[in-house]
C-alpha cells in the first residue's frame, strides 16, 4: 500500500470510530424518535414469555389498558409493581387520557428492573414508581385517583380499601386481581363481603381474566 493509500485508510478508521452525532450530541436517537405505541409494542414483543416476577398475563394487562382507555381515567395508583408489566400497558393507557400511573413495590430489585423496563418501553414518564411499603406508603399518597389497581398482598386488601376509598373519585374504580383464583383467602373474602355490602360502590366480578379481577366502582 503506497502512503496515499496508507493516510486514506487511516482516515477512514478514524471517522469510524467518532460517535454518530445523533448519539453523541444527546439529540433524539432513532430509537427515541419513534412513535411510543411502536415502542411500547416492540417492548412488549420482546418480553412475551419473559415475564417470571408474578407478573399478570398479557390478557389481563390489556383488559387494565382497555378499561383505562374506555373510561378516560387519569389517576391511576397500582400496588405491586413486580418488574412492571401491569404497570406498563396501564401507563400506556394513560398515555393516551393524559394521566398518569404512581406504582408501589416493597421488593427493591423488583423495583429497580421495572424502573428499568418503564424506560425501554418508552413510558418512564408517565410513572411514578416508589420502592416501599404500601401499607404505610397509601397513607402519604393524597390522592384522589380514579383507577386503583391491588396486585400484591391480598390478604391486606381490605386494609387497602379502607385506606384507599376516601382517595378514590366518582366514577373511579378499585380494582383487585386474582380474586377467585386467590378467594380462600381470608382477606380476600373479607373484602368481597365488605365491598358487596356497601352502598358507595357497585362491585363486579371479570371473569376474562382467569384469576378474575374485582372491579368496584363508585358511585358517589
Ligand atoms: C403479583 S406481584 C405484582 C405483579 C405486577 N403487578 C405485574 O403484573 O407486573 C406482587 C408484588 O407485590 C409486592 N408486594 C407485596 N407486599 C407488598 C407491600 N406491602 N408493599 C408493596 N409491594 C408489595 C411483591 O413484592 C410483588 O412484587
Amino acid at each position: 500500500m503506497g502512503p496515499g493509500m496508507k493516510r486514506a485508510a487511516g482516515l477512514l478508521l478514524l471517522l469510524l470510530a467518532i460517535p454518530f452525532p445523533a448519539a453523541a450530541g444527546g439529540r433524539p436517537t432513532a430509537q427515541a424518535a419513534r412513535p411510543l405505541d411502536d415502542r411500547v409494542r416492540e417492548f412488549l414483543d420482546a418480553q412475551k414469555g419473559r415475564w417470571r416476577q408474578e407478573n399478570v398475563t398479557e390478557t389481563d394487562g390489556r383488559l387494565l389498558h382497555d378499561l383505562i382507555l374506555e373510561r378516560g381515567y387519569t389517576r391511576a395508583l397500582e400496588i405491586g409493581t413486580s418488574t412492571g408489566h401491569s404497570g406498563i400497558w396501564q401507563a400506556w393507557a394513560l398515555s393516551k387520557t393524559g394521566g398518569s400511573l404512581v406504582t408501589v413495590e416493597i421488593e427493591e430489585f423488583r423495583h429497580l428492573a421495572a424502573v428499568r423496563n418503564f424506560k425501554a418501553a418508552g413510558l418512564d414518564p408517565w410513572i411514578d414508581a416508589r420502592l416501599g411499603d404500601a401499607h404505610t406508603l397509601v397513607e402519604t399518597l393524597a390522592g384522589p385517583f380514579d383507577f386503583i389497581f391491588i396486585d400484591a398482598d391480598q390478604n391486606w386488601t381490605p386494609n387497602y380499601f379502607r385506606a384507599l376509598l376516601p382517595k378514590l373519585a366518582p366514577g373511579g374504580c378499585f380494582a383487585v386481581h386474582n380474586v377467585l383464583s386467590l378467594g380462600y383467602m381470608k382477606g380476600v373474602r373479607e373484602f368481597l363481603d365488605e365491598v358487596r355490602r356497601l352502598d358507595v360502590v357497585e362491585t363486579t366480578v371479570e371473569t376474562s381474566s382467569g384469576g378474575g379481577i374485582s372491579l368496584s366502582f363508585r358511585k358517589r
